[in-house]
């Protein structure tokens, strides 16, 4: 019955109209504002009228949607409605912490709720689409959007997408509080060269089908409706023109269904890419490559009535676009009523509405990673301490909201200094010491990113001197990471590490609570500063998160969903590497094996590290069999144990590794977690099942099979784990 709506309403359309499906505008002017009389605006202003536009991004609020969505129903030939894009990545209004972050709790149910959240505070303010999950796996901490996405494992990264893309999309998309979902950026766009954004990606098809395509196939099961495609090349094609990702596997393999959005400008940066050679030739590449609508080239508006009727694009592929397009429209709900996401009670009533501050304080607490905890300086004690708060970021109500809450209010996030001065007990001073950064919006990049100033650094120290704890809040703002915010260097920018370490010079007693979009190189905090905590940028109640786990009301569980390097010279650095024909030297102070001579070649953390204030111990790993075979499988167990003194949640991780391939594999690889509570003293035991699941790969028969052979188990708290036992697999 959905098909004949479409065609019913596809049979009405002109070639114009079709083609206005599937262009979609960025609305910068002040719609509510006087009708636009001149320049970009104007001509968008004029296309809607003439029905010769399908979406709008960037138009929020039920005011501002219904006013264009009006002009579509009422003013336009057909009356289709608009479905409105926005870029709700971590929240809307009340915002929860960068995905990164939320990955690094390996939880998915609250993941999952975190993203329904969203989903009903962007629907009450006219939304229909989000412009996420950015399920991009990534494995170069410079690039700036790590942030963005949920690291550098396919397996972690595909479980995200997938309750992430059910928190968005809910059971029900005709729901009023819930939103389409889209797996962005189709693909590879993670792997760009240096980590610099936008840059060139050049990967085998083993990387691509093993690491890069685990989560957009995860995230089609999982029934997104939408895909973006992405701004770099893959192996020499732009991916807007790449019909290799868009109809071979995209929408042939996987048998997508939804439709697919290019990135902003991405049709006419083919351009730049030298691979079209004006507007014209980027939108005949990209629109039958399978890229379905044109987000801000005004390419598809512009020339694809032309491209039909010369013939160099068949009615069939933009048929073919439109009905997807209209499909999920019907899905929406739109053509019963175009208005439902607009309703200005539902607004008021739903936008930060307190459920949603608990809400996003739970994913935040859940965020955060223990790093090290020596000399018992955490938790800290509720009462009787002089407490030196030291560093910009500590008193910063902006920088935790993170990158990309275009809708977020400025000042709005709770603050660390908030956080804990809600805790009475104690006495409390706060010390900038130094400036992270400053001349920040999230569109416009002023920001002077190597803040010289030293001249706080000596009232800081002074009050360092007397404390029996120093916390320090050091990392990056939350706009030093995000799109077009890549990194050289992934130390603590400005003068912070020379602050960290003249106060530590009097004061050895120091908590660091990183803020960070990134992983970040710090060898010299990991070995000298006795506590350190990841609380990257949490939202909203990140003071509040911070503060609750520095106290001990919350003991933190969060696990690192990437590693963090001694260096930025390891870079690119992942647990899931390849073990080369020279891992290790075999003579005595040889210097041929792959390594640095100036650096190690570990990790300073490496992926699914962290620590809790419990202990927990694991043994007695066991096979049920040492062998199966087709069809079969065995079963993994571990038993842990919390040694410590408090209750705490464990994520129990579980790897394998195929000792010989027809491709050679990883050392190893994240095939099950289990997050497990345990109170002190008690034990549990974990099971994962292995079968010809756990151990297929794209092999290089080119396709997804399980391989004779012998393999390797660990089970344990990181991907360091020591635990192992081998396996074999007959078929
Ligand atoms: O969704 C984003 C994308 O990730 C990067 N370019 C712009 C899009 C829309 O804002």
């Amino acid at each position: 019955p959905l098909e004949r709506k479409v065609d019913s309403v596809l049979k009405l359309m002109t070639l114009e109209e079709k083609v206005g499906q599937l262009n979609q505008y960025n609305g910068f002017w002040e719609i509510t504002g006087p009708t636009p009389k001149e320049g970009q605006a104007a001509k968008k202003y004029a296309d809607l009228k003439k029905g010769l536009v399908g979406s709008m991004l960037n138009v929020k609020g039920v005011k501002d949607v219904r006013a264009l969505q009006k002009i579509a129903v009422e003013e336009t030939r057909l009356g289709i409605p608009l479905v409105f894009g926005f870029d709700v990545i971590h929240g809307y209004k009340t915002i929860s912490p960068i995905p990164l972050a939320e990955s690094a709790s390996w939880d998915m149910e609250a993941i999952k709720k975190s993203a329904a959240i969203a989903a009903e505070e962007a629907a009450a303010v006219g939304l229909n689409w989000t412009f996420a999950p950015m399920v991009d796996v990534a494995r170069d901490a410079r690039w700036g959007r790590v942030m963005e996405g949920a690291g550098e494992d396919p397996y972690l990264g595909s479980k995200i997408a997938v309750a992430r893309i059910q928190g968005f999309q809910g059971d029900d998309l005709a729901a009023t509080n819930t939103i389409l979902a889209c797996a962005k950026h189709f693909a590879g766009y993670g792997f760009a060269e240096a980590g610099r954004d936008y840059s060139t990606v050049d990967v085998s098809e083993t990387v691509l089908q093993n690491t890069i395509f685990p989560p957009f196939k995860a995230a089609v099961d999982a029934g997104v409706r939408t895909f973006m495609n992405s701004f770099n090349e893959l192996n020499g094609i732009p991916a807007t023109g790449s019909k290799y990702l868009q109809r071979q596997i995209l929408k042939g393999d996987w048998q997508f269904e939804g439709f697919v959005v290019s990135d902003w400008g991405s049709i006419n940066e083919m351009m730049n890419h030298g691979y079209a050679k004006d507007s014209k030739q980027a939108a005949e590449i990209a629109i039958n490559a399978g890229s379905d609508m044109d987000m801000e080239s005004s390419a598809y508006v512009d020339h694809l009535v032309a491209l039909v009727n010369e013939g160099k694009v068949t009615i069939a592929i933009v048929d073919d676009a439109v009905k997807r397009i209209l499909k999920v429209k019907f899905e929406l709900g739109l053509f019963d009523d175009p208005y439902k996401y607009c309703d200005e009670n539902r607004e008021t009533a739903t936008v930060g509405k307190p459920e949603f501050q608990a809400g996003v304080l739970d994913m935040a607490k859940k965020s955060i990673v223990l790093l090290k905890n020596e000399k018992e300086l955490l938790p800290l004690k509720k009462s009787g301490q002089k407490i030196v708060v030291i560093g910009a970021l500590a008193n910063d109500k902006t920088s935790p909201l993170g990158s990309w809450r275009i809708a977020a209010d400025d000042n709005t996030a709770v603050s660390v200094l908030e956080g804990m001065q809600n805790y009475k007990g104690n006495q409390i001073t706060y010390k900038k010491g130094a400036d992270v950064a400053v001349g920040r919006t999230e569109f416009v990049w002023e920001t002077k990113i190597n803040m010289t100033d030293k001249s706080e650094f000596a009232e800081a120290i002074a009050a360092a001197k007397g404390a029996d704890v120093v916390v320090m809040v050091l990392g990056e703002h939350g706009l030093q990471s995000g799109e077009g915010r890549s990194r050289a260097d992934i130390g603590l920018p400005g003068v912070q590490q020379e602050l960290l370490e003249e106060v530590y010079k009097v004061n050895s007693n120091i908590v660091l609570v990183l803020n960070n979009g990134r992983p970040l190189a710090i060898p010299w905090a990991a070995e000298n500063i006795p506590a350190i905590v990841e609380a990257w940028q949490l939202g909203t109640q990140s003071g509040n998160a911070i503060a609750q786990v520095l106290y001990g009301d919350y003991n933190p569980s969060g696990k690192l969903p990437m590693t963090f390097p001694r260096n930025v010279g390891q870079l690119p650095l992942y647990y899931n590497h390849k073990n080369t024909g020279r891992p290790e030297m075999t003579e005595e102070d040889s210097v041929f094996w792959s390594h640095y001579i100036d650096e190690k070649t570990t990790p300073l953390y490496p992926f699914g590290y962290g620590l809790s204030y419990s202990k927990f111990e694991y043994s007695d790993l066991q096979l049920s069999a040492s062998s199966f075979t087709q069809g079969g499988s065995i079963n993994a167990t571990v038993t842990i144990k919390n040694t410590g003194k408090v209750t705490g949640k464990e994520v129990a991780q579980f790897y394998i590794r195929d000792l010989i391939g027809s491709v050679t594999r990883p050392v190893r690889e994240l095939k099950g977690f289990e997050m497990i509570e345990l109170k002190p003293n008690e034990s549990k035991t974990v099971s994962f099942v292995i079968d010809q699941n756990t151990i297929q790969y794209y092999t290089a028969n080119s396709k997804w099979e399980a391989e004779a052979g012998d393999f390797k188990v660990f089970i344990g708290g990181s991907s360091a784990a020591t635990l192992e036992r081998s396996f074999s697999y007959t078929n």
